[in-house]
């Protein structure tokens, strides 16, 4: 059959020139915006959330074999690439099939299972390190809906049946631990599955209702890291944040101590209105007659970086809007809104609240 030639007049050969433009263009700015491209997938790899920065020993062997087994997926991946390349061109005949057949065994079974063999036994060899007993102090975290109850200093083993600290210190939000200790987190939940994650300090583990589950956090940093929950569990799982503070073991106990203390101020016009308007019945303020036990523990909520787990800067007027609708900063929120409250009243409250330092 005779082959059909493709016409090549002028308008053909002008519409391949101008193609061909086209695409030289489209290379040249993918040129240009290949690294902004990489720098924004990357931008996300640092900062106080980030496992590429670990400050926890768990952390630290993660990020170790995340770095290797990447390095051996792009030399495999270069390997595989390379051949495919190599097959497009090669001369069939220049290969005998016994070559064929080896490259399959080889390519195909004893270098992989070599090379995921050795992976599999260093992973494993990470194991009994990181499973070493804590000998640092054991702090109970129960996930509630939508924030963390902690509780330090607690006696023996906590209850499961409600949430779970039992005794101890209580506060919310905010987990202080002492640097080069392996601290105890004992894990539960009253209500839904939730999931205690520390990325920079270590991987999640979930709190399950019903049961203690165990984490041995060993900070190698002091600083401050984001945590958050990892599981979904209703509407405001993205806002169920918290911070974890990492100091010296000194400072670790005089911040024990202080928590452990009473409110600083108990008496006027904020305490008065917290009590007659019923905020008691959810919250406790060690020092007044709030001795509820629903809601976080607000003794000392000035002394936390945030309000609303994670949501907001401390500050009387975040307190004062999250009193009026915390359903509008924290969608789903439990807390019911306050909002038929008199103004006056809510900036007592808050001005108060920030106050407990
Ligand atoms: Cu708690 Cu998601």
């Amino acid at each position: 059959m005779p082959e059909s030639r493709p016409t090549t007049g002028r308008p053909q050969r002008i519409a391949k020139l101008a193609a061909a433009n086209r695409a030289l263009r489209a290379r040249r700015w993918a040129r240009l915006l290949a690294p902004g491209f990489i720098l924004v997938l990357t931008a996300g790899c640092a900062g106080p959330q980030s496992t590429f920065e670990a400050a926890g020993r768990e952390a630290a062997g993660v990020e170790a074999l995340f770095w290797v087994m990447l390095a051996g997926a792009v030399v495999i991946w270069l390997l595989v690439i390379g051949l495919s390349v190599y097959a497009t061109r090669a001369n069939p005949a220049a290969h005998s099939e016994a070559t064929g057949i080896r490259l399959i065994i080889w390519g195909g079974a004893v270098v992989p299972t070599i090379v995921l063999a050795a992976l599999l036994v260093w992973g494993l060899t990470m194991m009994p390190d990181l499973r070493r007993e804590a000998d640092g102090p054991k702090i109970a975290v129960s996930g509630e809906r939508f924030w963390w109850r902690i509780a330090y200093g607690i006696e023996g083993e906590p209850g499961v049946a409600k949430s779970l600290p039992a005794g101890g210190v209580e506060s919310a939000n905010e987990l202080w631990l002492p640097v080069g200790r392996r601290s105890e987190i004992l894990l539960g939940s009253p209500d839904v599955i939730h999931s205690f994650w520390v990325p920079a300090i270590a991987g999640k583990t979930d709190a399950i209702p019903g049961r203690v589950n165990r984490l041995v956090l060993e900070p190698t940093r002091e600083g401050v890291y984001n945590g958050v929950c990892a599981e979904f569990c209703g509407d405001a799982h993205a806002q169920m944040g918290f911070r974890v503070v990492v100091v010296s073991e000194a400072d670790y106990t005089r911040y024990v101590e202080a928590q452990g203390q009473p409110a600083a101020v108990t008496e006027g016009e904020g305490p008065d209105r917290f009590v007659e308007r019923g905020c008691g019945a959810c919250h406790t303020v060690r020092g007044t007659p709030a001795y509820g036990a629903v809601g976080p523990d607000l003794t000392h909520i000035a002394s936390r970086q945030t309000v609303g787990a994670g949501l907001l800067e401390t500050t009387p007027a975040n307190i004062a809007a999250f009193i009026r609708s915390p359903a509008h900063l924290k969608p789903g929120a439990e807390m019911p809104a306050f909002a038929m409250l008199p103004d006056a009243e809510v900036t007592a409250i808050a001005n108060w609240l920030g106050a407990l330092r």
